[in-house]
């Protein structure tokens, strides 16, 4: 059975009124809720910068910024009933979960676009539990751009004990002062140099101020950049969180680089947060990845009441998914090469490649080539045919001056190589961010058959050339 439809507030609310609960356990509550689970895409407006005259005209799953947020049970199978209540086509993608290739929500790939007033009946079952999210395939830089996205929960079958498991869901929007959404999708300048970035970001659809703690309260935060395109570089300043899982998949729990969580768009991050202030201490949390344009995200605020005078001491380590271990030995080796963008056409002449001139580039939509290739659409032949089973180590080379989240879709893989460099913890993801002219090599078993995304997750990138097909047969 699949089950709830609820916000980490109304939890909170629910797991304070409940006065027993609260005190004697640290276990995240849930509410069983009937299948399936509906889910509609529509036009609403929301109070999102925090004066509640001011609406913005959204985009909305169920009306709500972000859509709900899901919560199943590993293993379980889950039902969603999709409306498609916008005046343009549209698709929902379950971006991580390994489900079967009809249910991963790619137009024309996977399914048809599902038209105005249609509906779709979403199955599949969760393999690995962890932190996923939604969104649409369909014109996404739009579609997301305007606020479709939500939070996707598979509980662990024996879930960690924190005080609150909160979902912090992160958006950047691009606002006129009036607070609307501006028009301007799909321009070039976005699409040649980082993608649109916004001037307004919201945590859970809100502008967020102070977010209240308690000392000696333990958090399990769970971070999804659900922006088209701006990467964050997050630090808790007096705090030292643990990373415990990336892209939902467990990682052995470990402080961030230099304290900074960098979550690139696609990605998720789960953190152990230990509220070790004082009460009524203030803290605060900067995002940092843009070095000219620091800004303050929250204050973490604490009560004048501790919950507890020590901290739990319970293990934070995750239990793994069942995910299969790629078998380097014998693994198939492939290039994939990323060009392009401002910038670009310089570095693939260097090459000796036949590069388009930058206005012939902006003229065709096509500023980002993956193996010499800009994709536009999603109907394209495999630019890899990989066999079911075997092991596959991809290397992907960044020649461009930009950073690129690149994700596939239907598989994790591990994290092998930055620069010729062995990662500290070879990571499951399934969204790998880039930097500039940086390669990373990556590992996974190809079990899932189908005909699979794997495409930058700025989404201006994706829909100016930065996507191709990866076949599993
Ligand atoms: Cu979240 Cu194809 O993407
Ligand atoms: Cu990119």
């Amino acid at each position: 059975m699949s089950q709830l439809l609820i916000s980490p507030l109304t939890r909170r609310s629910l797991l304070l009124g409940t006065s027993a609960l609260a005190a004697a356990t640290a276990l995240p509550m849930r509410i069983a809720q009937a299948s399936p689970i509906t889910l509609t895409a529509q036009p609403a407006r929301l109070p999102l910068i925090g004066q509640p005259d001011t609406t913005t005209r959204v985009w909305a799953f169920n009306g709500a910024m972000p859509g709900p947020t899901l919560h199943v049970r590993q293993g379980e199978q889950v039902d969603i009933a999709f409306q498609n209540r916008l005046e343009e086509d549209t698709t929902v993608h379950f971006h991580g979960i390994r489900l079967p290739n009809a249910m991963d929500g790619v137009p024309h790939l996977t399914q048809p676009p599902i038209a105005p007033g249609q509906t779709f009946a979403y199955r599949f079952a969760v393999p690995d539990a962890g932190t996923y999210w939604y969104h649409p395939h369909v014109n996404s830089a739009e579609q997301l751009g305007r606020g479709l996205a939500g939070a996707f929960i598979v509980e662990e079958r024996e879930p960690l004990a924190v005080d609150r498991d909160l979902v912090w869901l992160l958006q950047d929007w691009r606002l006129t002062p009036d607070a609307q959404i501006t028009e301007d999708f799909r321009n070039l300048h976005d699409m040649a140099h980082g993608g649109r970035l916004g001037n307004t970001v919201t945590l859970n659809g809100k502008v967020p101020e102070v977010f209240a703690v308690q000392s000696g309260e333990r958090l399990r935060l769970r971070l999804v950049n659900a922006a088209n395109a701006r990467i964050f570089a997050l630090t808790f300043a007096g705090h030292a969180p643990h990373i415990i899982a990336i892209d939902g998949q467990p990682v052995e729990p470990h402080a961030p680089v230099d304290g900074r969580i960098v979550l690139a768009p696609g990605m998720r991050i789960d953190l152990i947060l230990d509220c070790t202030g004082d009460p009524k201490a203030r803290f605060s949390v900067l995002d940092i990845f843009y070095p000219r344009q620091t800004y303050r995200l929250l204050d973490l605020v604490y009560a004048e009441q501790r919950l507890r005078d020590r901290l739990l001491d319970t293990p934070i380590a995750l239990p793994p998914n069942p995910l299969r271990e790629p078998e380097l030995a014998s693994a198939e080796r492939h290039e994939i090469r990323f060009n392009g963008g401002m910038m670009g056409q310089m570095m693939m002449r260097e090459r000796g490649m036949a590069g388009m001139s930058m206005r012939d580039m902006m003229a065709s939509g096509k500023i980002w080539f993956v193996n010499g290739v800009a994709t536009l659409g999603h109907v394209m032949a495999p630019m890899l045919t990989l066999r079911r089973g075997s092991t596959y180590v991809l290397n992907l080379i960044n020649e461009t001056a930009w950073w690129h989240p690149m994700h596939l879709h239907g598989h994790s893989f591990r994290v092998l190589r930055r620069n010729d460099a062995p990662t500290l913890r070879r990571e499951w993801q399934d969204t790998v961010l880039l930097a500039p002219r940086e390669s990373v090599a990556i590992a996974f078993v190809a079990d899932n058959p189908g005909d699979w995304m794997f495409h930058c997750h700025i989404l201006e990138h994706q829909e100016s050339g930065m996507m191709g097909v990866i076949r599993v047969q």
